[in-house]
């Protein structure tokens, strides 16, 4: 890029006048600032603003974090997706508390050790809060990025945040957190995907990609991700007015949430009934067929009735419908839950 300096300062200006109001832009403390930046990993700034706000209200410090038990902080984190987030960030404040007598590190190596935290959070964190100059390189950044310089590095190469981040670095200026936000305020409002609004671009006169019109193919991203799709069957095992929850394990995709019992579609009532321990009577039929998406997988689900006059034991658990809310269920469950309760009446 030619004009690195003019770069910087018209798009700080533009950002000081349009940005978007955003509850942890009203705040310095790192604490907060943290927990939006993973909150918004995946997660759009509309769907996070109400995540935010309450886990703030009952999570107001490190503290009263670190005190709290994962189930209670999971359930504040219930809707969001990508769970282990969560779980990184609870872990990681617990080690703040006890390694930096509850005060976030002012330091991008020791904040950069703690669980969870990755380039992206560490470059976000400690820019924002604390305006050391690095880069912090997402989606949007990496978008922004490729258009100006009409650069058609694969965005989905293992080399690509270091590509990235040395082209953030070359028109870092001194007001580092303004200048990373506003790098992802332009690829979230102007710089879009589809469509981008290079008309009121502050930067349009930088941009190689609007000069030859190339816009719409950039950024380059070569690897297509294969989904894995699993199928389950799903049971709804009644007893008198209860039904049947189970804990996942400890580790892995979803862990610790639970789910109704789920089995490979190809098992047969004889080695479920084993499996778990129990007689059942499972309806023919499926009464809803769904699916899920998660970023590698996808679940199909084929959701049956099933009767049991047994006792459970865990991992198993009998509870009635209403008691749901203080159980975490994933995105997946909450929606056979919403069916089931829709078939009810
Ligand atoms: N996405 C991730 N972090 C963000 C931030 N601080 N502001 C706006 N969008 C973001």
């Amino acid at each position: 890029m030619k004009y690195k300096y003019t770069f910087s300062t018209q798009l700080l200006s533009w950002f000081n006048q349009n940005k978007r109001e955003m509850p942890w832009r009203e705040t310095n403390d790192p604490y907060k600032i943290w927990l939006s930046e993973v909150m918004l990993q995946q997660t759009q700034v509309n769907t996070v603003r109400a995540y935010y706000n309450r886990f703030i209200e009952r999570f107001p410090d490190i503290d009263t974090l670190a005190e709290a038990s994962i189930d209670e902080v999971s359930k504040y984190w219930e809707g969001l997706g990508y769970y282990s987030r969560v779980r990184n960030f609870h872990t990681a404040v617990r080690e703040v508390q006890v390694q930096y007598a509850s005060k976030v590190p002012d330091d991008p190596k020791a904040f950069l050790a703690l669980k969870g935290v990755g380039p992206y959070t560490q470059g976000a964190v400690m820019s924002i809060a604390f305006n050391h100059q690095l880069p912090a390189v997402d989606g949007n950044v990496y978008r922004v990025f490729a258009r100006l310089d009409n650069d058609t590095f694969d965005i989905s190469s293992s080399r690509a945040r270091k590509h990235f981040e040395s082209k953030v670095m070359e028109v870092m200026p001194e007001q580092a957190g303004d200048f990373n936000e506003a790098l992802m305020e332009l690829g979230a409002t102007v710089c879009t995907p589809k469509n981008p609004v290079c008309l009121l671009c502050p930067v349009n006169e930088h941009c190689e990609a609007y000069e030859q019109g190339n816009m719409q193919n950039l950024p380059v991203k070569l690897k297509k991700i294969k989904k894995t799709v699993q199928h389950y069957k799903v049971l709804l095992i009644h007893k008198d007015d209860q039904v049947i929850i189970q804990r996942r394990p400890d580790n892995g995709l979803l862990a610790s949430m639970w789910q109704f019992p789920m089995f490979d579609i190809d098992m047969h009532v004889g080695d479920i009934e084993e499996q778990m321990d129990i007689s059942l009577h499972i309806e023919r039929e499926p009464f809803v067929k769904t699916k899920h998406q998660f970023t590698h997988l996808e679940w199909q689900m084929e959701v049956y009735h099933a009767y049991t006059k047994d006792d459970v034991e865990l991992p198993y658990k009998l509870i009635s419908p209403d008691e749901k809310d203080a159980y975490n269920f994933p995105v997946s469950m909450t929606k056979i839950f919403n069916y089931y309760s829709e078939f009810k009446q």
